[in-house]
């Protein structure tokens, strides 16, 4: 099959099983496509390896998928390999329509009533020179209390529900208050796609009036304008996933049936 045909699929890729988060946006999107998700996790976590490591997997992961599913398209479902490669891919790549992730600071400027916003994402994702173009870009709109969350990830990679309990409340508790009221961080970022999956603990502690912005949505509308500018996007029939994990695939076996 011709790689931009319709029916080619789109291969989406993460550290493990975070991009689920992704998927899940995607598959409401866009019904009638096939995707191919690859888990890195025999290489996870990402977010807290030097750049070098995450573009060595990226490159490896998305050719993998280019040379054995023939796709049409690649999501990088994953805020710490974007950061790290995306220019990279779209080199090596050419031709090949590639959507990443970045923690959703402009749209959680839009939402922000009190003027502070908190972003959890992983080490390597805040020290990145993408994000701080990022940050740059927004920083003297509002005020941004950034937070690294060494081991979550991994906590959520492992359903460790008690690990992920106490480094959610370590890492809240670390960003100071929260809330509605004048001074309190109202809008928070969830900026690695591992973390929805933590969603209800986070809203836990950091209160009902505070907003939780994940990125699944605006990535899965860019997708669709890729496929339909590439004259590529698959719109009869119906759409299926298959899964590959270079780890465990047992463990991703049981995400997919809890997350999807
Ligand atoms: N899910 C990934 C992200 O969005 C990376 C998590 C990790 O491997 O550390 O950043």
């Amino acid at each position: 099959m011709s790689p931009t045909a319709p029916a080619a699929p789109i291969g989406v890729f993460d550290s493990g099983v975070g991009g689920l988060s992704i998927l899940r946006a995607l598959r409401a999107e866009l019904p009638a496509e096939d995707f191919v998700y690859l888990a890195d996790s025999g290489f996870a976590p990402y977010g807290e390896r030097d750049e070098e490591f995450v573009v060595e997997r990226a490159l490896a992961v998305a050719q993998r998928l280019r040379n054995e599913h023939a796709i049409k398209a690649l999501v990088i479902a994953c805020n710490t390999a974007t950061a790290a490669a995306v220019h990279l891919l779209r080199e090596e790549l050419p031709g090949l329509p590639i959507v990443g992730v970045e923690p959703a600071l402009k749209p959680a400027l839009a939402l922000t009533r009190t003027g502070r916003i908190g972003v959890l994402a992983t080490r390597a994702t805040l020290a990145s020179a993408k994000f701080g173009a990022l940050h740059d870009g927004v920083r003297s709109q509002a005020e941004f209390a950034l937070q690294a969350c060494d081991g979550l990830a991994d906590a959520i990679e492992s359903h460790d529900a008690a690990r992920i309990d106490a480094l959610c409340s370590r890492y809240i508790r670390a960003l100071g208050r929260t809330g509605s009221t004048p001074g309190a961080i109202d809008t928070l970022v969830l900026g690695c796609t591992h973390y929805p999956f933590a969603h209800l603990q986070l809203q836990a502690l950091v209160g009902p009036a505070v907003r939780l912005v994940e990125t699944g949505e605006p990535v899965a509308r860019q997708t669709r304008r890729l496929l339909e500018a590439a004259g590529s996007l698959k719109t009869q029939g119906d759409g299926s996933a298959s899964f590959i994990s270079t780890g465990d695939a047992t463990r991703l076996a049981h995400a997919v049936a809890l997350w999807l």
